[in-house]
């Protein structure tokens, strides 16, 4: 089995069977990664390039550790220890890394579309998104989705509640394709400054702005972080303020009584959108998500590689 695409931009550009060959081929990895020895040859002769112009720490180690996992060769570029700084353009740098005969490229970018902008100029080199502005982070979705079914065995007719900043959330916007596409329900809280008015027929998804209720709704509640960095005008009164509404507390989930899993893309803001002693519960799943991570990276890299054997 081959996945419909040559680069993974986002959810969007996915079939629901590119989804679910993604989600097996994760589950064999997970495998893999169970042994003492957690590595395979897979892609011993391929070269990566993670190309990172955004902070991050879940994501880049996740995939350096898929690609070393897969035997890949990987090099790492930091936008802001890089010429990058001198001023040369996006374009001219990954020009200059591929003609050291490098084969993929996985970027984050803080521009929405930067990925797409490559994949144009780079038809024939595979373009991994981790992450692009306030567009997609499909990896995210994708062992996110893994992270669910693992949990509770599927995805069909899953009531899944994403909480807080929809706006600006790359990960909000990803999982509402995938949730969508995989038969899931989807349902959105938060404070309405912070839930763009389309996206409810645009996704056909369900909208309460009251937490207790949305909460008292799903099976699988998925919090995001307050992007600060991405606001440039006051959206809620105070990161106080919005705990006391929107955040996810231990007493909360008292009085709604039922048993929902609990997760984070990461990194938590501990105290605003959720409180430590749930973030640190049995109910969340923030840590197994990051670990999902590599196995769901480790399937992304493989198939786009378009290797044809799964080398054990
Ligand atoms: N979830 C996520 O993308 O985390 P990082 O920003 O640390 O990579």
């Amino acid at each position: 089995m081959q996945l419909s695409t040559k680069h993974l931009l986002g959810i969007k550009d996915l079939l629901p069977s590119d989804i679910s060959l993604i989600l097996s081929t994760a589950q064999q990895f997970k495998e893999v990664l169970q042994r003492p020895i957690k590595k395979v040859p897979s892609l011993r002769d391929v070269t990566i390039v993670n190309l990172f112009y955004e902070n991050s720490t879940r994501t880049r180690i996740s995939f350096e550790l898929a690609e070393k996992r897969l035997s890949a060769d990987t090099i790492n570029f930091a936008a802001s220890s890089s010429s990058a700084k001198k001023g040369e353009t996006l374009l001219d740098t990954v020009h200059n890394i591929l003609s050291m005969k490098v084969d993929m490229v996985v970027m984050r970018h803080s521009a929405s579309g930067a990925p797409h902008f490559l994949s144009q100029h780079l038809p024939n080199t595979a373009i991994v998104n981790a992450g692009d502005g306030i567009n997609e982070h499909p990896t995210q979705a994708l062992l996110d989705a893994f992270s669910i079914v693992e949990k509770t065995g599927s995805l069909e007719g899953r009531k899944v509640l994403l909480i807080g900043d929809i706006m600006h959330s790359r990960v909000a916007l990803s999982n509402m394709y995938l949730l969508k596409k995989m038969g899931a329900e989807v349902m959105l809280s938060g404070p309405p400054t912070l839930i763009p008015k389309y996206v409810q027929q645009a996704f056909d998804v369900q909208v309460e702005y009251n937490l207790k209720k949305a909460l008292k709704w799903c099976d699988v509640a998925n919090v995001l972080r307050i992007q600060l960095e991405r606001q440039n005008q006051v959206l809620f009164s105070s990161l106080r303020e919005y705990n006391l509404a929107y955040g996810v507390t231990r007493k909360l989930l008292n009085e709604v009584n039922k048993e929902i899993l609990i997760m984070h893309p990461g990194p938590i803001n501990r105290g605003v959108e959720i409180d430590s002693d749930v973030a640190d519960s049995n109910q969340s799943v923030i840590l197994k998500q990051v670990e999902n991570g590599v196995a769901v990276r480790m399937a992304v890299l493989y198939l786009l590689s378009g290797k044809k054997e799964l080398s054990h």
